[in-house]
């Protein structure tokens, strides 16, 4: 049974006077990936950065309408960013470890949050973060090294590793794999197939292949708009917007 996690309803989101997502609604289920796709400036980050307030730390941004997670506004005074952060993680383009250890990086968020109470507790979170993650294996013995050391892919693995081990509800991808090389970027494909069970993901990519690979939902905007959304398969075999049919057909882009 699906549940919905995210409801977004008219949203728009401005830069100073410009309007860069026009009336978004959009249901985002739990247990599942959710794609979203577009030509490059169409607002696809901008949307993206909204459910988690993440516009808030930019100036001019301001985002209106309704951002609900679980029933509760976002957007309200009671809501702690810090707080949703944690229940709405994200992961960027570039890989992003803090400049500690492999360790550190993933014990930073649960000692902030106070997840954990001992160093027991906290040495099994950054394992088992690490393993569903993908990368125990490749850096167990070599803890305390800094994670910038790490390849790119075992960074990017770290990073989904360090938002995982807050327990979050929802995981944000930006382009997660657009600085990896292919088997890098199909290691952490995998990571997301398995990853949806638990969580719901939002992945962010200028690849058709990867959209129809890891998505079981896709949602195509244009010009700030939501034009198309609905099932991969059928955003991607029988689009109903004629823009859709353009974009996936690699018509423009
Ligand atoms: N910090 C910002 N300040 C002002 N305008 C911005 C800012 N970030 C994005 N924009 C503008 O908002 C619009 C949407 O940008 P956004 O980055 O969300 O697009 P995108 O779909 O993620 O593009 P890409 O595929 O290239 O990453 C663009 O016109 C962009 O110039
Ligand atoms: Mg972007």
């Amino acid at each position: 049974m699906t549940e919905t996690k995210i409801t977004a309803r008219n949203v728009d989101v401005f830069y100073g006077q410009k309007q860069a997502i026009d009336n978004v609604s959009i249901d985002i289920d739990d247990g599942m990936v959710t794609a979203f796709i577009g030509p490059s400036g169409c607002g696809k980050s901008t949307f993206l950065r909204s459910l988690n307030r993440m516009n808030d730390t930019i100036a001019d941004a301001r985002v209106t309408g309704e951002i609900r997670l679980d029933g509760e506004d976002v957007y309200a005074a009671s809501m702690d960013p810090v707080a949703l952060r944690a229940r709405v993680g994200m992961v960027f383009q570039k890989p992003n470890p803090f400049p500690k250890s492999i360790f550190e990086n993933i014990a930073y968020g649960p000692r902030i949050h106070g997840l954990v109470q001992n160093k027991t507790d906290l040495d099994e979170v950054v394992e088992k973060s690490l393993v569903k993650a993908g990368l125990w294996e490749e850096v167990k013995d070599r803890l305390h090294d800094a994670g910038t050391a790490l390849s790119g892919g075992q960074q990017q693995r770290l990073c989904i590793a360090r938002a995982i081990a807050v327990s979050p509800e929802v995981i944000l991808m930006d382009e997660p794999c657009s600085a990896l090389d292919p088997i890098a970027t199909a290691r952490i494909e995998e990571l997301i197939d398995e990853l949806k069970d638990n969580f719901a993901i939002v992945i962010v990519t200028h690849s058709m292949q990867q959209a129809a690979r890891v998505s079981q939902r896709t949602a195509f905007f244009h010009l700030g708009n939501l034009v198309e959304y609905g099932e991969t398969s059928q955003v991607f075999t029988a689009p109903r917007n004629e823009k859709t049919k353009d974009y996936i057909t690699g018509r423009y882009g």
